[in-house]
């Protein structure tokens, strides 16, 4: 509790949007989750959070104009809420904070906002109580609040292997320029992945893993690496929402060097040869009635401290 003469401290953390390079997806295992493989990569879309010790609990919303605010959960099931419920709990802290989010990253949108804003808020509340976590206890906090929430705190391009959840750093020095299309409407991630058992009922248990892209990314040539973007959920987003395929192939014509969705979808991501050719997917894709069409590059790094003024 903050006492009268006490001064609030606040620390602020920006975690990154994800995308999958690769998203290998095997049959599903008896705890209902699907083994992975997969490459993702942190991009310049980002949420930023602020946690401020005060007396009362509280949550602050700011969207970029883009997202719709309705679309965020903003009571006890908010994924910062439920990230600082478990760390409480795992440390025994007190404390009770005010959480505010600035959202950039797309809704619902196969692009990990909601990891992004849990691992943001393990690491700003580790800094607010100067707590010192080592890395292994927020790795498993992460893994306990979802798949992808590990690699939103790590960052940069990673394998990630088990669920998701299993993340090892891989070397990338390239820039990658990418276009990112958001759906006005999000796509459920458990309803992408029932799909995908309905379409691939014979799913091996092993995932595809991403060969051919490790070479492709050690490599760093744009063309190379359009060639071997790879996604197992694709076919399932594309068949439940069949307006994605028409996006990809029209991102495709506009000079995009390949378009794929983005993990679970409905965000269709285009890989362009630079940035200048990332703005002229975007006029084109804005041209033919896209609104939101946004620009980012990776890999960036995972959740990290802003200065506080
Ligand atoms: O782990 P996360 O909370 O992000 O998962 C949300 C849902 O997505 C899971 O409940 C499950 O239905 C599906 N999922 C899956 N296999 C994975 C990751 C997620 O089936 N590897």
């Amino acid at each position: 509790m903050v006492t009268r003469h006490e001064v609030p401290r606040s620390v602020s953390v920006r975690a990154a949007a994800k995308i999958n390079l690769h998203l290998g997806v095997g049959a599903v295992r008896e705890d209902g989750f699907h083994p992975l493989d997969t490459v993702y990569q942190a991009i310049s879309l980002y949420d930023d959070i602020t946690l401020t010790s005060v007396g009362v609990a509280s949550l602050g919303l700011q969207c970029a104009d883009y997202i719709d605010p309705a679309d965020v959960p903003l009571g006890a099931d908010n994924i910062g809420f439920r990230a600082l419920e478990r760390v409480r709990a795992r440390t025994g802290s007190p404390g009770v904070e005010k959480l505010e989010i600035l959202k950039s990253i797309p809704v619902a949108g196969g692009m990990a906002g909601g990891s992004a804003d849990a691992a943001a808020t393990l690491l700003a509340y580790d800094r607010l109580h100067d707590l010192a976590l080592p890395d292994e206890v927020l790795l498993e906090l992460a893994a306990e609040l979802g798949s992808d929430v590990p690699f939103s705190l790590v960052g940069g391009t990673a394998r990630g292997r088990g669920r998701g959840e299993l993340v090892q750093p891989l070397d990338d020095s390239g820039t990658w320029w990418w276009v990112a299309v958001p759906s006005d409407v999000g796509l459920s991630t458990p309803e992408v992945y029932r799909h995908f058992d309905m379409l691939f009922p014979n799913a091996l248990t092993e995932p595809t893993g991403p060969d051919s892209l490790l070479i492709a990314l050690a490599g760093g040539e744009p063309l190379q690496l359009a060639r071997t973007l790879y996604n197992d959920l694709q076919a399932p987003a594309i068949d439940l929402r069949p307006e994605l395929g028409t996006l990809i192939d029209r991102g495709e014509s506009e000079g995009a060097l390949r378009g794929i969705v983005s993990g679970s979808g409905p965000t269709c991501i285009f890989l362009c040869d630079s940035l200048g050719g990332a703005h002229a997917v975007v006029a084109g894709l804005r041209g033919a009635g896209h609104d939101v069409v946004l620009i980012a590059n990776g890999p960036v790094a995972g959740a990290h401290l802003l200065e506080h003024p």
